[in-house]
């Protein structure tokens, strides 16, 4: 179980150092990350490198137990770097350079840029690759965090070549349908990364330039990979992700590429629900583990400092984070960082040791999380089991969020974290699989929002409702092939067949309205109008129900990552939906039998207590028990069947009692028991003998 954190030595005096390892032995620490942004400092000039201040932290941190997984420190180039190679700086959609004077300040095509990072590394590794410290290699930094696509003419250019690759010219036209707007190109020296536009971008080239920009970011993490292998063959290696929280990168193809999956993970401060949103995240992050443990390179101990209001965590929060994380999978928590920064943009970010020092609560906080981590050594390496699956993509998020859609209340980020949050409250433990996944050990697969499909992906799901799968669809899914093309014939066209349903139009709700089915459940955001060709109607749209919730004309918006629609009266002149009486009686929930299976059809979003609703049932005819334990419960296993069992209280004024038998890790208590306010236990339970 690693603990500690990302540690920036060079922001301090040598004698500190000494007192950094002294603490960090008292917290517990064991992995610390050293040299992300010490580009500058490691390599001065052009070529001449500085490493003996390096040497001596290593030692030093050997010397007192405590292993580092050593930084590739390509994340920021130098001010020299850009100076001498202006080209290298990225440049956004709307031309404007983005200097240096921050961080990240390069394009991910630079030839320059890749050749000097690769060359850094190769230094390091060379100089490091024996050193006894070195537990892994920590290539770059959160990839695309600040520039995940650059639109200078050193990208337009290796654009096209990747282009090239794959289209001839005719098939590029017919890919990004450009008959529409005049938009034929007649050579490929035409083509130009989607950049600011007078009206909406060619939505089919932007989907293009978006893979092309995660998978030059790819490019720039496999060239100082290549190197680490050569030279420090055995030694895994990482980049860390920023699974959930940022989207413009398909970590599903980045993730065979590292050794230990590892992602930082940074809380809504002003969310009562951050701790869903965090399961959520490291729930992703374990599907592109492939359900195996991964690593929390980063988390805060308490606030961040690029939330427009920064609260620190309360006291125990993060404690409940850090294990909410273990739970999921996690073999570790580390943080972002050692000792709070006295200069610079992130001074007024938490740390392991803050502003105030070692008499603080944060650091006692800090120590008995050590301490606790301790006691899980055992659950390391056991994994997480799950009956359901969310099948999502990234390119799905890219489509769906360029502009001209029918309503821009519906994304797919919002369905995946509602759909998910729904599970986390009846208490069911959720993977996550790509649409290429293997949906064969799942009775209970979801798809929220896939809104692009290609051929392919579409017959896998066919083939797994054939078998006995209980498929569930969202609104908007499979409406459009891998160019961002519609399925003609009635939607949504590719899973159409599959769902026995037809829908002709989609019919968005105005803001805040909401419509009520005849189960009575509440939908809000979507409709649609069509009818079934070989599904059973489980709900129909009503004619009534429609109302604005809250106050004014058009309401509080419904939508974004809200716990549900607050119900209100209909304000006067309000209310009058004119589509309802023509939807009264459409479909809007659906069941299709399709071989030994069943696939269902969710036409609307519907609210928090509807869609839990909705999944008890199916989870119940799929056999799947939903306990809704007030609780968050999630179990860890060991092939030889120990299991722990993390049951997480995140009320911090009710005690909540657990029937569950064995005993608790971290107090050594033994279960059936109370897990305190605020509190966790990790209940070891052993397989019966024989
Ligand atoms: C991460 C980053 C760290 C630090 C942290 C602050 O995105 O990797 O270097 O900036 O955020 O929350």
């Amino acid at each position: 179980m690693y603990f500690g954190g990302d540690y920036n030595p060079e922001q301090w005096p040598e004698q500190v150092w000494h007192d950094d390892v002294v603490r960090m032995r008292e917290a517990g620490v064991n992995l610390v990350t050293v040299g992300v942004f010490s580009w500058a400092l490691l390599e001065p000039r052009e070529g001449c490198h500085e490493f003996g201040w390096l040497d001596r932290v290593l030692d030093l941190l050997d010397a007192n137990g405590i292993g580092v997984d050593l930084a590739t420190a390509t994340a920021s180039p130098p001010p020299w770097f850009s100076a001498a190679h202006p080209d290298s700086l990225p440049v956004d959609a709307g031309g404007h350079v983005l200097w240096p004077g921050s961080r990240q300040a390069y394009c991910p095509s630079s030839p320059s840029y890749r050749a000097a990072a690769v060359r850094l590394a190769r230094a390091l590794a060379e100089r490091y690759r024996d050193h006894p410290a070195l537990r892994m290699w920590h290539v770059g930094n959160e990839y695309g965090c600040h520039v995940a696509r650059c639109y200078c003419d050193v990208s337009a250019a290796a654009f096209r070549d990747w282009l090239r690759d794959r289209y001839d010219l005719p098939r590029l036209n017919e890919a990004w349908g450009t008959r529409f707007w005049s938009q034929e190109y007649f050579s490929f020296e035409e083509v130009l990364p989607p950049r600011r536009t007078p009206a909406v971008p060619n939505p089919a080239q932007a989907l293009d330039f978006f893979r092309f920009s995660s998978a030059e970011l790819l490019a720039c993490y496999l060239a100082e990979l290549e190197v680490l292998r050569e030279v420090s063959p055995g030694v895994p290696v990482t980049t860390n992700f920023m699974a959930g929280l940022h989207w413009d990168i398909d970590y599903w193809e980045w993730a065979p590429h590292v050794d230990v999956v590892s992602t930082d993970h940074y809380l809504r401060a002003h969310d009562p629900e951050a701790h869903i949103d965090l399961a959520f995240a490291a729930d992703i992050t374990r599907g592109l583990a492939g359900g195996a443990p991964w690593l929390l390179m980063e988390h805060s101990t308490g606030a961040v400092n690029w939330q427009p209001r920064n609260i620190p965590k309360t006291p125990g929060q993060m404690r409940r984070n850090s294990l909410a994380h273990v739970a999921r999978g996690s073999d570790g928590a580390l943080f972002f960082q050692w000792r709070a920064s006295r200069a610079g943009a992130e001074k007024y970010h938490s740390a392991l040791l803050p502003h105030a020092g070692v008499d603080s609560r944060v650091w006692r906080e800090v120590c008995e999380l050590g301490a606790d981590l301790r006691r899980l050594e055992e659950v390391e390496g056991a994994r997480v089991g799950a009956d359901v699956a969310i099948v999502f993509d990234w390119q799905s998020v890219w489509a769906q969020e360029q502009p001209g859609h029918p309503s821009v209340d519906m994304t797919v980020r919002d369905e995946l974290a509602t759909w998910h949050r729904a599970l986390w409250k009846l208490g069911v433990t959720v993977d996550f699989l790509p649409a290429h996944g293997d949906f064969s050990s799942y009775p209970l697969l979801l798809l929220p929002s896939l809104y692009v499909l290609g051929e392919t992906d579409r017959a896998a799901l066919d083939f797994y409702v054939e078998g006995g799968g209980t498929l569930v669809v969202g609104a908007y899914s499979g409406v459009v092939d891998e160019n961002d093309a519609v399925w003609t014939g009635g939607y949504p066209g590719a899973l159409r067949d599959l769902l026995g349903v037809r829908m002709e139009e989609f019919v968005p709700l105005g803001e805040g309205r909401t419509v009520t089915l005849s189960d009575g459940s509440t939908g809000g955001v979507w409709r649609e109008l069509g009818r079934t060709t070989t599904a059973e109607v489980i709900a129909s749209y009503t004619d009534d129900g429609f109302r604005l919730a809250g106050s004014g004309s058009e309401g509080s918006v419904i939508g974004g990552s809200g716990g549900g629609f607050p119900s209100g009266d209909v304000p006067p002149g309000g209310g009058h939906d004119p589509w309802a009486r023509h939807l009264a009686g459409a479909p809007a929930i659906t069941r299709n039998e399709h071989g030994s299976g069943a696939a269902w059809y969710v036409s609307t979003r519907l609210d928090d207590a509807s869609l839990r609703r909705l999944l008890a049932r199916i989870a119940a005819e799929t056999g799947i028990a939903t306990p809704a334990p007030g609780l968050e419960l999630v179990r860890r296993s060991h092939p030889d069947g120990s299991t722990y069992l993390f049951a997480i209280n995140h009320d911090d004024k009710k005690d909540v009692a657990l029937a569950e038998s064995g005993t608790d890790l971290l107090t050594t208590k033994d279960f059936p028991g109370t897990v305190p306010a605020g509190g966790i236990a990790v209940i070891r339970q052993r397989p019966e003998a024989g």
